[in-house]
């Protein structure tokens, strides 16, 4: 990995668009003093997504872009991250896929997480599918961000098992609270601590 702790913590920001229970349990991480990270940056392409609350509650910096035109939104992104000198981002539950250029200029730099076991289930409808294939056994993965779908290295993943009567809405709950300890555990790994 590129980043290096060295004496201060790695200023992080989290994209966002939904009700930001990720985004939560990552600000609680950072302000342990073992984290390697802070969050100094909220971004999310919906101004209606419950986790923007968070940037009040812990006064994070925030903003939101809509990503109507892509090219748009994400040079004035950029700008925004280079102002605010954030080195490292996390993807909580962000809808919008990134350009490759985007990427480019974070490479290594951008993790996320998704509810499913990678590399099975990429993309939307992940625990319906799984329930349909019958599958034995979920969880959640957190991974480096490429520029193809839910498909860059795996930093860590989490596997948790599909009980009889499961729903969707129980399987995204229990996976949703094993999502909350993977994603710092990811971090703690991608830093050698
Ligand atoms: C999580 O299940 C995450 O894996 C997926 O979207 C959900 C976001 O939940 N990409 P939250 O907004 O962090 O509560």
């Amino acid at each position: 990995m590129v980043l290096s702790t060295g004496y201060s913590k790695i200023r992080t920001a989290v994209f966002i668009s939904g009700v930001g229970s990720n985004l939560k349990s990552l600000i609680k991480f950072s302000k342990t003093n073992k984290s390697p990270i802070s969050i100094d940056f909220i971004v999310s392409n919906n101004s209606k997504a419950k986790g923007l609350n968070y940037a009040k509650i812990y006064r994070i910096k925030k903003k939101v872009l809509n990503f109507k035109n892509k090219n748009f939104s994400e040079s004035e992104l950029l700008s925004i991250l280079e102002i605010n000198k954030i080195e490292m981002i996390c993807l909580a539950g962000f809808m919008k896929i990134l350009s490759k250029n985007f990427i480019k200029k974070f490479k290594g730099k951008i993790l996320n997480i998704h509810p499913s076991l990678l590399p099975k289930y990429k993309g939307l409808n992940t625990h319906e599918r799984v329930l349909n294939n019958k599958e034995k056994y979920s969880g959640c993965t957190v991974h480096f961000v490429n520029s193809r779908l839910d498909s860059g290295k795996i930093i860590i993943q989490k596997k948790v098992k599909i009980l009889k009567n499961e729903t969707k809405a129980s399987l995204a709950k229990k996976i949703l609270i094993l999502e909350h300890k993977l994603y710092p555990k990811a971090i703690l790994k991608v830093f050698n601590l």
